[in-house]
């Protein structure tokens, strides 16, 4: 089964467990950059939240592989305003991923990450969610528990 890892990071957290995920693997890891900035103070809440209730879908900057490619799929964002980034809402829009089996992660700085992947599973449509994995943020500072979660999305991927 070809597989893959998607994933948005404003600020280094997701980006490192989708890195874990891959480690030592030829598996595919693409960043999804997103063509809207934020501020790098408090005010990046405010921000990223409308942008997250508004619906709102930054362009993307054109992917090397596309996710149709593929028949399982890592999902990894950050919680936002408990949903998911607003570069997953552009990906979600602009590629099908009806037919494949998704492996949802979500990075939190400590809040709940249902009702993020409750948002996603709605996006997804005909996607089959196989998992869902939820990393408290910073992944520096928790690094043990963090590890403990990787390996665990690196065996549902082997299976
Ligand atoms: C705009 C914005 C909204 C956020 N909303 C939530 C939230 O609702 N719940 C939560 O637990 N963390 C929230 N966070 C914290 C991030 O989910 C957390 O720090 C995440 O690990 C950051 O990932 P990144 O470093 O890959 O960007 C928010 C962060 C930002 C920037």
């Amino acid at each position: 089964m070809r597989s893959a890892i998607y994933y948005y990071s404003l600020e280094g957290n997701t980006q490192k467990i989708a890195e874990k995920i891959a480690e030592g693997t030829q598996r595919d890891v693409c960043r999804l950059v997103a063509q809207r900035s934020y501020p790098k103070n408090g005010l990046k809440y405010f921000f990223g939240g409308m942008d997250v209730v508004l619906k709102r879908t930054p362009k993307l900057e054109p992917l090397t592989k596309r996710p149709e490619t593929f028949d399982l799929i890592v999902l990894a964002t950050p919680v936002w305003a408990d949903s998911y980034a607003p570069a997953i809402r552009s990906f979600l829009k602009e590629h099908n991923l009806s037919g494949k089996k998704i492996i949802l992660v979500a990075t939190t700085s400590g809040g709940d990450a249902g009702k993020c992947f409750k948002a996603m599973k709605a996006s997804l449509g005909e996607s089959e969610v196989v998992g869902e994995y939820t990393v408290k943020s910073p992944v520096a500072e928790n690094e043990k528990e963090a590890n403990a979660v990787v390996e665990k999305i690196r065996k549902r991927l082997n299976e």
